[in-house]
């Protein structure tokens, strides 16, 4: 597999794919090295969560759209048995540099045209105030499971801007429109951001290092660091952009506590290693 390197002891990411997750903060790979079958496997996931309702389950603004179905890993035994694939797994505990486990997963759906925005944000920030974890010793896994285009509402990345740390910031007042009378936790997965960054702190990281949107085929998998900056615009197209995104921490960096968890599909409280499957 070009790109690879599986000799034991160093996991399967050759050096300099992982000196460029740490420089740039994202590492985009292309289908050719998921395993058809994983795919397979979250597409047929997906079908059924769809049709789901709970509230794992959030809906986009116009109240009928699905736009997230949360604790997949959980939920599906297909997606608990694709966290423990070398494919995802092996990179993961690279990047992390530690045995991991998965702190919460998701599908994000993005609908043909009615799939809304992530406002700019960095997700480390609502892990530490949120779930109580202390360092960002985190990995953002997605795989694609349809085509990502400029079109249907791709990731935009400030690339290097993880190395910043978390960058300042300020708490939206109140509840997002359209989610009033929602459990709190909600306001932290809607198309409004509830930890917004400063236009002026976007601005000038942009300025700086520039703007990068990873577009590729159904089966490439997006790693990000929790701290880079990003954002993703709607789906104008009638082409659906859905991913599954697995958060996978370090064994090491579990929850020091908080005073009112979030529920389980937004913070797993099974901080057990995962065991990689055999291939
Ligand atoms: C998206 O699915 O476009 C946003 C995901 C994220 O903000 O982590
Ligand atoms: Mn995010």
């Amino acid at each position: 597999m070009t790109g690879l390197n599986d000799a034991p002891g160093t996991g399967p990411l050759a050096a300099d794919l992982v000196e460029q997750y740490n420089r740039e903060g994202f590492l985009l790979l292309p289908p050719e090295l998921l395993s058809p079958d994983l795919l397979d496997s979250v597409s047929a996931v997906l079908a059924r969560a769809l049709t789901d309702r709970g509230p794992q389950v959030i809906l986009e603004r116009d109240n009928v759209t699905v736009r997230s179905v949360y604790g997949v890993h959980q939920n599906f035994g297909e997606i608990g048995e694709v966290i423990r694939h070398p494919d995802l797994l092996g990179p993961a505990r690279q990047l992390v540099g530690d045995d991991v486990y998965v702190h919460q997963s998701k599908l994000n759906i993005k609908a043909p045209f009615a799939g809304d925005q992530w406002e700019w944000h960095q997700d480390y920030i609502y892990w530490l105030q949120n779930d109580g974890i202390t360092k960002p010793d985190l990995v953002n896994v997605s795989v694609f499971v349809d085509d990502v285009t400029e079109f249907n509402g791709t990731l935009t990345f400030i690339p290097g801007s993880h190395r910043k740390g978390v960058l300042a910031g300020s708490l939206a007042d109140g509840p997002p429109q359209g989610y009033e009378d929602a459990p709190d936790w909600v306001a932290t997965l809607t198309a409004e951001e509830k930890f917004r960054i400063s236009p002026e702190v976007i601005e000038g990281l942009a300025r700086s290092n520039g703007m990068v949107s990873p577009k590729g085929p159904a089966g490439s998998v997006l790693f990000f660091n929790p701290n880079l900056l990003h954002a993703s615009a709607p789906n104008i197209s009638p082409f659906r952009r859905a991913v599954l995104i697995l958060v996978y921490n370090s064994v090491n960096n579990t929850s020091v506590g908080v005073g009112t968890p979030r529920p389980d599909f937004l913070a797993d409280p099974n901080v057990s290693a995962v065991t990689p499957a055999s291939r």
